[in-house]
This record gives structure tokens, sequence and C-alpha cells, in this order.
């Protein structure tokens, strides 16, 4: 079995390095340009990390591919292929970072034969990199993670997003169903406003779930991995087996956890990631 441990630690010193790009840009105005939505926003420091840890990554590893949030949305085609491939997205939680809404993150997943060897979020203005790699347990700034294991639904707090889709039919769907999770009840829904920071709190035990439709492969791919490191559980929100391609997932402490949530939230039409 190939070990991609020199892969994950380059990935690890780069995600550092760009960190250090976005915390002098978090201070300083930005100039934001909108994409899909009005929720969708994108900085000249988004494209330009994306750019350096590519540029940074190819140097290294000249045969590897790469599936960027910036290059898709400049036009490059979006395809998982069996080859070595790194998804990047550059900072997960724009708002927050033109907001200085301080929860902003690098996350990179790393796939081959479309498995997930490893995944790194970087929580840069927390300093907290959470990494996993298959097979090898997941980590908070190198201590090990693990889920809260909790079963029952009624106990738990639930993560998840409006998201930037909005739509009449997505913003109706996404509150709906913030209101069906709380009459359940749960003892709480939060929002930190990057999907990937959120879902790694399913790994951390600080939340039992984390659910969302509407995102992309890029802010989940590696927390995807970090989750079912720490033991808990990612699938797709209509129970089926996870696809970070299909723009919905559930991460939870528990199969029980993540069923209840598939029974009960709705979801609206994406269009898959694969797709476009
Ligand atoms: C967004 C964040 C947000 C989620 C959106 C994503 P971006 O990613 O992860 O939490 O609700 O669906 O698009 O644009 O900041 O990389």
């Amino acid at each position: 079995m190939a070990d991609w441990t020199d892969c994950l630690n380059f990935g690890i010193s780069i995600a550092k390095q760009a960190s250090e790009t976005i915390l002098v840009a978090y201070h300083q105005q930005k100039d934001v340009k909108l994409k899909s939505s009005s929720a969708d926003l994108v900085t000249e420091t988004d494209q330009r990390v994306e750019a350096i840890l590519i540029s940074a990554i190819r140097s290294k590893y000249p045969q590897h591919r790469f599936i960027g949030e910036e290059s898709v949305a400049a036009g490059e085609h979006l395809e998982l292929t069996d080859c070595p491939t790194w998804i990047i997205d550059p900072i997960d939680g724009t708002v927050n970072f033109v907001h200085r809404f301080p929860f902003v993150a690098v996350s990179i997943a790393f796939t081959v034969n479309k498995q997930t060897e490893f995944g790194i979020v970087y929580s840069c203005v927390e300093d907290k990199l959470f990494h996993a790699q298959r097979g090898r347990g997941a980590f908070l700034n190198g201590d090990p993670l693990r889920a809260s294991g909790q079963q029952d639904i009624s106990r738990c707090v639930v993560v998840t997003e409006i998201g930037a889709e909005r739509d009449d039919l997505a913003l109706s769907t996404m509150t709906s169903n913030i209101f069906r999770l709380l009459k359940l009840p749960v003892h709480g829904v939060r929002a930190l406003g990057t999907a990937a920071v959120d879902m790694c709190q399913v790994a951390t035990g600080g939340a039992d779930a984390y659910y969302h439709i509407g995102m992309h492969c890029w802010d989940i791919a590696a927390s995807a991995i970090i989750v079912q490191e720490a033991g808990g559980v990612v699938m797709d929100t209509d129970g089926s087996a996870f696809d970070m391609m299909s723009r919905r997932v559930i991460a939870a402490s528990s199969s029980a956890v993540a069923n209840h949530i598939a029974q009960v939230i709705q979801a609206f039409p994406c269009r898959r990631d694969d797709k476009v």
C-alpha cells in the first residue's frame, strides 16, 4: 500500500505558509466580487492563495492533478480521476474573511483512485490545525480527536449553514430544516460560516452532527475524512453513501444520529459538482 505521508506533511507545511498570506490580508480592506449569488464571494486573496498552493504542489509533484475552488470558478473543468488529486479551498469562509468573523480555513484533501488519503483543515485565525490520514486517526494540533459517540438526537448540538444558494426554494428548505431539527428537539443549532470548520466540530465531539446542502466538494472533502478518522459517520442527506460531488452531506457522532437527521430534513435540487 502506498504511503502518502510525505504529501501530507508537505500539505501541512504549505497550508501554514498560505495562512500567513491570509492573516495579513484578514486585517486589510478587501476588494470583493460576487460569484453565483450575493453570498458567494471571492477576493484577490482567495485567488492568490490558491495559485500559491497549486504552484508549490506542482513544482514538487508535477504529475498530480488539482480541483481548486477558484480555478473551477475561473472555468477549469472539474473531474475527479484515479490520479493523485489535491482538492483545495484556499479560504473556506470567504464571507467570514471579508467581515473579519474569525473562522477562516485553508482546506486541502488528497485523493488517489477517488479515495481520500488525507485531509487538512487549518483554521488560521484560531491557529487550529486539523488533519487525518486514512487508517491513522484524526488530530487537532497533534492531539488525537474523538467524535462524541452520541446516539440520542435529542441530546445533540447540530451545526449547519443556510449556505450560498439564495433562491426561494433553497432558502425555504434550509430554514424549515432548522425548524424541523429544533422541534425534534435537539439541544441547539450552530453555524460558524465555514463548512470545513463546522464539520471538524463533529470530530472534536464539541458538536454531535453537521449537515449541509449546496456546498461543494472543496468545502467538505478534507473534513469528511477528519470526521471518519475520529470515529464519526459521514453520509449523504438521502441516507446513501457519502459522495463528495453530490453537494449534500451529514456528518455525525453515530449512525443513529445521522439516520435520524436524514429522515427529518428535506433537500432541494443541486447540480452535482462533476456535472457542471
Ligand atoms: C462556503 C462556506 C459556507 C457554506 C457555503 C460554502 P466558501 O464556502 O463553506 O459555510 O455554507 O455553502 O460555499 O465560499 O467560503 O469557500
